[in-house]
């Protein structure tokens, strides 16, 4: 049975992971999931700094995919392919995966997979063993897939799926910002660390959905395009309204912020209008295309409201993958690659125009 090791540094991730063959067509079985993220690195700065993530992910890449392999119990001669991200993301951090993946690759004479990050998270749900992917066969199709996550807002009408190939059809977009850069932007303005989506879902526990009326973009009753970038401009003008001083540079002064019960109501109407916008187009998509399932996939996909707000509304059937394989991973990668076509060597890779978005 064949091997991969998969590779991902196309953010603030530095992951590596090997992955096999599933034991239903169409799965791919885990032996090993290594991830180092950055997450404090860049805390500090409110966001992520592209330099600082290329020299750490050149400083902690080996070590990364050494933990990869032992923990899988496989040597490098076991491998049958080297699989890596290689675009959409942070050039200099892709460059780091990228070299270390092609230097593996013609030092074993074996074939290197250039993986699309946002296929990637498309095959993050044939990785068994998840509690909401039980087997492929479960994707029924036509299905529709939102791909959200820090840079991307996509939905997807997948039409034909692995082990043949994932056939994919993108439907739509977000004008501007994505739904997990909206979450992250939004958080900032109130003094949240970064990334802030998982401390807006903690805190709206305690809030009240309709404590603040914020607009939802792009309303229209057919239209399935996303924009959140008024959002974060609303939110900046309640915070003013209310005598607040938004956070966006620098330390955070406390006192100028919303603190509890209200930061709460912040929280809870601010994921309400996210997680809103994105359950009604899912709706309109879902009747427009008659899709039989649906899968959330990227990191906005592991927000609690969402997938208790999709649970209420969504009659068709809806696959999630597990926490750890929403957010950024190298698994997804390898289970990509596991069922991609063409494979090459690492100086053809040097040929293709793989940092073009
Ligand atoms: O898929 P991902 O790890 O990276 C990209 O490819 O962008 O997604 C990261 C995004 C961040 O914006 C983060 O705030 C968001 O996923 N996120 C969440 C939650 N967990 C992660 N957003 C809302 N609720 C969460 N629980
Ligand atoms: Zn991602």
């Amino acid at each position: 049975m064949k091997k991969i090791l998969a590779i991902e540094t196309s953010c603030d991730e530095c992951a590596a992971s090997v992955v096999t063959g599933g034991s239903a067509p169409g799965s791919v079985r885990v032996l090993s999931n290594a991830i180092f993220s950055q997450v404090d690195l860049h805390s500090k700065f409110g966001g992520i700094v592209p330099e600082v993530a290329s020299r750490n992910h050149l400083e902690m890449i080996n070590a990364v995919i050494d933990e990869a392999l032992t923990k899988a119990g496989v040597s490098l001669k076991d491998l049958s392919a080297i699989a890596v991200t290689n675009g959409p993301g942070l050039i200099g951090a892709l460059l780091v995966g990228v070299s270390a993946a092609k230097a593996i690759a013609m030092e074993l004479g074996i074939p290197l997979i250039a993986v699309n990050h946002l296929d990637g998270h498309l095959h993050s749900i044939f990785i068994e063993g998840q509690e909401r992917c039980p087997t492929p066969e479960s994707a029924m199709l036509p299905m529709l897939t939102c791909l959200v996550s820090g840079g991307h807002t996509n939905l997807y009408l997948i039409t034909e799926l692995p082990p043949g190939g994932l056939k994919a059809v993108k439907l739509s977009e977000s004008r501007d910002d994505a739904a997990g850069e909206a979450f992250d932007k939004t958080a900032k303005l109130m003094g949240l660390p970064y990334p802030g989506g998982i401390h807006i879902d903690r805190l709206a526990r305690k809030g009240k959905r309709d404590a603040i009326d914020f607009p939802i973009g792009l309303p229209g009753r057919t239209n399935i395009e996303f924009s959140f970038s008024g959002l974060k401009t609303s939110v900046l003008t309640e915070l003013k309204k209310r005598g607040y001083t938004p956070h966006v540079f620098g330390d955070v002064d406390a006192s100028k912020l919303p603190q509890d019960r209200e930061l709460a109501d912040f929280c809870a109407s601010i994921q309400e209008t996210i997680v809103g916008t994105l359950v009604r187009k899912i709706k309109i998509a879902i009747d427009q295309t008659g899709a039989k399932s649906l899968a959330l996939v990227g990191g906005v996909s592991a927000n609690s409201r969402l997938r208790e707000l999709l649970a209420e509304k969504i009659k068709v059937r809806i696959l999630t993958p597990d926490s750890t394989y929403c957010t950024d991973n190298a698994a997804m990668i390898g289970a990509a690659a596991f069922f991609a076509k063409e494979s090459l060597t690492g100086s053809e890779l040097l040929k293709l125009n793989a940092y073009s978005s």
